[in-house]
C-alpha cells in the first residue's frame, strides 16, 4: 500500500518569526495529515529571497524553521523535510512554467500587489512578481495531490491549478492538478493589536503576534494586552473582530466549536476568556518551544537531516522534470 499513498507538498519561508497563525493555518494540519500521505515539507528559502534578507540571519532562520517543523511533530521517518534551494529542479521548473504563465495573471495576485505597493511597484523585485510561479513549481514538481495552507494562499493555489491544466492541455498529461486544504478553524488568525489585519511574520510589532518561540510569560502578556472590542459580551460577530479572533484561536487550539466556547463564557467577560485562552495557548506551545530549543543545540544534526531530505526529494523532482522537458521537446 505504501506506494499508493497520495502526496502532500507544503512550505514556509524561513523569514521573520514563526507565529500562531503559521501553526494553526499550516503546521498543525501538516502533522495531522502526515500519516495518510507521502509528505514533502519544504523550507522555501528561495521564496524568502524575494524581499531583501541578511545572509547571516537567513542561515539562522533556516535551521530554526527546521527545528520548528520537527518540534511541531513533523516526523522525518514519515515526511521528507528539505530546503528548496538544495533541489535545483524548483528553479528550473519555475522557468518552464514562466513560459506558460501570463503577465496578466501574475499582475492580479493580491499578495504581490500588497507587498509591492509598500515600496512602490517599480522597485519590487522580479522575484516577488514571479513568486507564485515558483510556488507552482514547488508543488507540481512532486505531483502533489494536496496542499495544506492558510486562507491567504487560495489565490496562489488557483493559479497553480491553472498552470498545471494549461501545461497539460498544451503538451500532454504531465502534472497532477493539486487540491487545496484549508482548515475549518485557524485558517486566518488575525493580529492581536489590530484584528482586522492578518497576524504576520514580517510585522514590526511583536505584540501583534504570538511567536512559537515566545517565552510562556510573554505569551500570557501578549494575550492579556490583545485589543478588545467595545461591549464586553463574549460572542463572535462581524462587528466584534477582536473577540471573534480570540474565540477562533481558542477553538483552533482545542478542537472545540466557537458556539460551545461562547456558551461557556455566557455572563462572563473578556478578562476570564483571555486568562483561560492564555493558558490554552501556553500549554499548546510550551512543549513545541522546548523541543525546538533542544533541537537547535545540535545544528549539525539538523543540517544532516535536511541533506538527507534533499537527496530523497531530488529523486522525485528529477523524474518529473525529465518528463516536463521531454514534453516540451527538450529531451
Ligand atoms: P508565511 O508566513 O507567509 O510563510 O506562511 C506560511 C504558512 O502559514 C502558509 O500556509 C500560510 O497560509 C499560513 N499562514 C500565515 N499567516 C497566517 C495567519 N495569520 N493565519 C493562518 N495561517 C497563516
Ligand atoms: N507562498 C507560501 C506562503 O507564503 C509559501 C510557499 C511556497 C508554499 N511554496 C509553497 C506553500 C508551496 C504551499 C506550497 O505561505
Amino acid at each position: 500500500m505504501q506506494n499508493e499513498k497520495r502526496r502532500i507538498f507544503s512550505g514556509i519561508m524561513p523569514s521573520g518569526n514563526l507565529h500562531l497563525g503559521n501553526y494553526l493555518g499550516a503546521l498543525k494540519n501538516w502533522v495531522a495529515l502526515q500519516d495518510d500521505y507521502e509528505n514533502y515539507y519544504c523550507i522555501v528559502d528561495l521564496h524568502a529571497l524575494t524581499v531583501p534578507q541578511d545572509p547571516k540571519v537567513l542561515r539562522v532562520k533556516i535551521r530554526e524553521l527546521a527545528a520548528i517543523y520537527l518540534a511541531c511533530g513533523i516526523d522525518p521517518e514519515k515526511s521528507v523535510v528539505f530546503r528548496q534551494s538544495r533541489v535545483s529542479g524548483h528553479a528550473e521548473l519555475a522557468w518552464l512554467l514562466n513560459c506558460v504563465a501570463k503577465v496578466g495573471e501574475l499582475s492580479r495576485m493580491t499578495q504581490f500587489k500588497d507587498k509591492a505597493s509598500k515600496g512602490g511597484t517599480d522597485s519590487a523585485s522580479v522575484g516577488l512578481y514571479d513568486y507564485p510561479v515558483l510556488q507552482a513549481a514547488d508543488v507540481l514538481l512532486y505531483n502533489a495531490h494536496l496542499v495544506p495552507v492558510g486562507e491567504d494562499q487560495r489565490q496562489h493555489l488557483e493559479l497553480m491549478r491553472t498552470l498545471a491544466r494549461r501545461f497539460n492541455g498544451l503538451y500532454g498529461e504531465t502534472f497532477v492538478v493539486p487540491d487545496i486544504f484549508v482548515p475549518e478553524a485557524g485558517a486566518r488568525v488575525m493580529a492581536l493589536d489590530e484584528p482586522t489585519t492578518k497576524m504576520s511574520k514580517s510585522s514590526p510589532t511583536p505584540a501583534s503576534y504570538i511567536a512559537l518561540l515566545d517565552d510562556p510569560d510573554v505569551v500570557r502578556r501578549k494575550i492579556r494586552r490583545a485589543k478588545t472590542d467595545s461591549r464586553s459580551e463574549v460572542k463572535a460577530s462581524p462587528d466584534k473582530p477582536a473577540i471573534a479572533n480570540l474565540l477562533g484561536i481558542y477553538a483552533a487550539m482545542t478542537g472545540r466549536k466557537v458556539a460551545e466556547i461562547e456558551a461557556e463564557y455566557e455572563g462572563r467577560g473578556y478578562g476570564d476568556l483571555k486568562k483561560d485562552l492564555a493558558e490554552v495557548v501556553v500549554e499548546g506551545l510550551a512543549p513545541i518551544r522546548e523541543r525546538a530549543l533542544a533541537l537547535l543545540d545540535d545544528p549539525a544534526e539538523l543540517d544532516a537531516l535536511l541533506d538527507r531530505g534533499a537527496a530523497k526529494a531530488r529523486e522525485v523532482a528529477d523524474t518529473t522534470l525529465h518528463d516536463a522537458r521531454a514534453k516540451l521537446g527538450l529531451d
